[in-house]
């Protein structure tokens, strides 16, 4: 007997999670912000590369009042390969778009917290943050939340992402000592907003109350000072070789120095080689989505970025254990 609406759809999807065992094989994209040109782009190129498991590292929003308007970007985008995380274990560190708007505040029903088993009790709220082996690699997912104060009257007391950033700060010392991870000969951290910056213009997202500094180019974090603070002192510890990063829409390596044992990646954002539209369209080659490939070749962590305007490889970075 057949009831209609109610037939067993004849495809079957099937992927295995991360584990020491898996091949060391990772994607991160980033700043995808329902832009579908550069997220095909990036799920095509994905889907070339066949890593084990995608870190997507926020801002895959702008501001989203309806599960329908999120069900558009996690479940069906308008894409030519709807098939895009079928096969592949996706990761999500949330950018600051990723909070914004009423169905955003509760994402967790279109894309799932993680299981609170996996933690202590004491970390129960902390939905987000993953620490996984895949081969040689252990992966940490930490969470930078907003990139306004908690005081900017802009927003109005809805957050409190001083409160959680500290509260990751006793799960990421526990995650860095579970034995599956304190074992990995290599240490690769990310979240959406940088963790370090050269620049002195930018702000730090530490600026009260209200992030206004005329110093500063923006009125908003473009980087996180206090994260940094809280959160790399362990990771330097734990001998982290390489944090990816987001959310400045322009890619960059961050080599690692005296001081800093690690070299950050900063993702490309989703504008295709020009900035603006109409007459005020620039070209700015500088401008480009990027796919960052990490893996394990020949016991060396290769990490290659992936240009998604020129379609080819922009840089290459190798790493050694720890
Ligand atoms: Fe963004
Ligand atoms: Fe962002």
């Amino acid at each position: 007997m057949k009831i209609l609406g109610n037939e067993e759809d004849p495809r079957i999807y099937r992927f295995t999670t991360a584990g020491s065992e898996a091949p060391a094989h990772f994607c991160v994209i980033n700043d995808t912000h329902v832009k579908w040109e550069p997220f095909g782009l990036a799920i095509n190129k994905i889907a070339t590369l066949a890593p084990q498991c995608v870190i997507w590292n926020g801002d895959t929003s702008n501001v989203e009042e309806t599960i329908e308007a999120q069900t558009r970007i996690f479940l069906k985008p308008e894409i030519e390969r709807a098939d895009y995380a079928a096969e592949t274990p996706y990761l999500f560190c949330p950018g600051n778009h990723d909070s914004r708007g009423m169905a955003n505040r509760h994402l967790e029903k279109v894309w799932m917290y993680r299981q609170p088993e996996e933690r202590a009790s004491r970390d129960w709220d902390l939905g987000r943050n993953f620490a996984v082996r895949m081969g040689e690699v252990a992966l940490i997912g930490l969470d930078t939340a907003e990139d306004k104060l908690d005081t900017n009257p802009l927003f109005a007391g809805l957050f409190n992402s001083a409160a959680y950033r500290e509260a990751q700060v006793t799960w990421l010392n526990d995650a860095l000592q579970r034995p599956e991870i304190a074992s990995a000969p290599y240490l690769v951290a990310f979240c959406h907003i940088p963790l370090f910056e050269s620049n002195p213009r930018y702000n730090p997202g530490d600026v009260a109350p209200a992030d206004k500094d005329p110093q500063y180019t923006h009125d908003f974090a473009m980087w996180q000072r206090t994260c940094a603070q809280l959160w790399c002192p362990l990771l330097e510890k734990a001998g982290c070789q390489l944090i990816i990063t987001a959310h400045q829409h322009q890619y960059r390596y961050d080599a690692p120095t005296q001081e800093r044992c690690w070299a950050q990646i900063i993702g490309g954002g989703p504008e295709m080689g020009f900035s603006g539209s109409g007459e005020n369209r620039r070209e700015r080659p500088e401008l480009f989505p990027t796919v960052i490939e990490g893996r394990v070749v020949n016991g060396k962590l290769l990490v290659q970025i992936h240009n998604l305007v020129s379609g080819k490889v922009q840089d290459s970075f190798e790493f050694t254990r720890r």
